[in-house]
């Protein structure tokens, strides 16, 4: 498939059309491996793509060059989606140099020994390829503490790696050929992937602007390449990554018998009759990465579960430490629950939110052995979500 990106800079990666997880993150419309060709009086390959994807790397390179004639490899990030197909690229271009950060050099090394030539490069070096000349930038963290950018100067062409992806299986390459919501996947791949490094990505897009660079295409490592206006995704990131939030709520819960889901219901209908939005998900009905592309944006975060063998359900438990594993930031949590015999959950979810680092509200939980909820039950299920809502708008202000 023939794609320039910009002005003999050109997409030479594979489609992963079946990637349904991705190192435990559900990845529904699957993914892309975007490496990119420059062609000049020298020829780089920006990345490879995942192992066992090679041939396909190989025909797009081979629609404007040799192989052969790669004369510099750079390796913007070691992890294996990048550099899986690094060895048959080695292996066809036997004089290549090899450019990548001092961190991936010792990843490098580690996994290949000393066999390939390897410059080490900082912020601010540059390569050049005759009239193009590359720049590198490193950002620790975004992905791996080996990730760089590299910017092709005249061209404006930002290859930013994982930062700015999305995984998305698509024909089209650009993302202003796809009727689909770019942003939304975008959010998505930074929720469940990038949100534990938000404060690290907040600094460095804040050292962006003091690199003078002003990038006119930014092209990631996965899904679309952002060409009309990709300040929109920078910007994205600059809210993503301070956690500014906006006046919504997600609701995410388990039930075994209806009572936590009729209280769940509740909640939202208070919370939703004070103006903010809410977003409910049965968490056996949903997938934690729908759960978390939503509570990113959200000031509060509601979790509720039965309790079962005095503990939360099961469900519920994957999903607190999910949620704990990202670490979200700014937000309001609040635990509920209904309960038979014995309690439990409830109070283990609302130590769940508080070991995580949110503010929490008072919980509500509910012991009912056989009766379902009461009048009075349910109105104060309706209070507790328009408590919260009120301690969203709040937050806000
Ligand atoms: Fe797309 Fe951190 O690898």
């Amino acid at each position: 498939m023939k794609c320039e990106v910009k002005n003999g800079i050109y997409w030479v990666g594979a489609i992963d059309w079946n990637m349904r997880d991705f190192h435990g993150y559900d990845t529904p419309k699957g993914t892309s491996y975007n490496a990119y060709l420059i062609v000049d009086e020298k020829i780089a390959l920006v990345d490879t793509v995942k192992g066992g994807f090679s041939e396909e790397m190989f025909m797009g390179i081979r629609e404007h060059a040799d192989p052969a004639k790669v004369d510099y490899v750079i390796v913007n990030h070691l992890e294996k989606d990048h550099s899986g197909s690094l060895e048959d690229v080695m292996a066809a271009a036997k004089g290549a140099q090899i450019y990548c950060s001092t961190r991936a050099k010792a990843g490098l090394v580690d996994k290949y020994g000393e066999k390939w030539p390897i410059n080490m490069v900082k912020t601010g070096d540059t390569l050049k390829l005759g009239k193009k000349t590359l720049r590198f930038i490193e950002v620790p963290m975004i992905h791996w503490p080996d990730s760089m950018f590299t910017y092709a100067e005249g061209d404006k062409v930002l290859l930013s790696n994982d930062a700015f992806g999305q995984h998305l299986a698509t024909s089209q390459r650009f993302e202003d050929e796809v009727r689909a919501n770019v942003l939304y996947d975008a959010r998505a791949y930074y929720a469940n992937i990038l949100m534990p490094l938000s404060p690290i990505i907040a600094e460095a897009l804040k050292k962006l602007p003091g690199l003078n660079i002003a990038p006119e295409i930014i092209a990631p490592s996965h899904g679309l390449i952002w060409r009309k206006d990709p300040g929109r995704i920078v910007t994205a990131y600059a809210a993503w990554s301070s956690f500014r939030p906006k006046a919504e709520a997600v609701i995410a819960y388990s039930s075994m018998w209806g009572l936590t889901d009729m209280m769940a219901r509740l909640i939202a209908w208070g919370i939703m009759n004070e103006g903010v939005d809410v977003r409910l998900y049965d968490i056996h009905a949903s997938t934690l990465a729908s759960i978390m592309t939503d509570l990113l944006e959200a000031k509060a975060v509601v979790v509720g579960s039965s309790t079962q063998n005095n503990i939360m359900l099961h469900s519920t438990a994957e999903f607190m430490a999910y949620l704990r594993g990202l670490r979200p930031k700014n937000k309001i949590a609040a635990a509920f629950g209904a309960y038979g015999w014995a309690g439990g959950a409830v109070k283990e979810i609302d130590d769940g939110l508080k070991a995580a680092g949110l503010e929490t509200m008072e919980p509500l939980a509910f012991k009912h052995i056989m009766t379902t909820l009461s009048e009075d039950d349910k109105a104060k299920c309706v209070e507790f979500g328009r408590g919260i809502a009120k301690k969203v708008k709040g937050g806000l202000q």
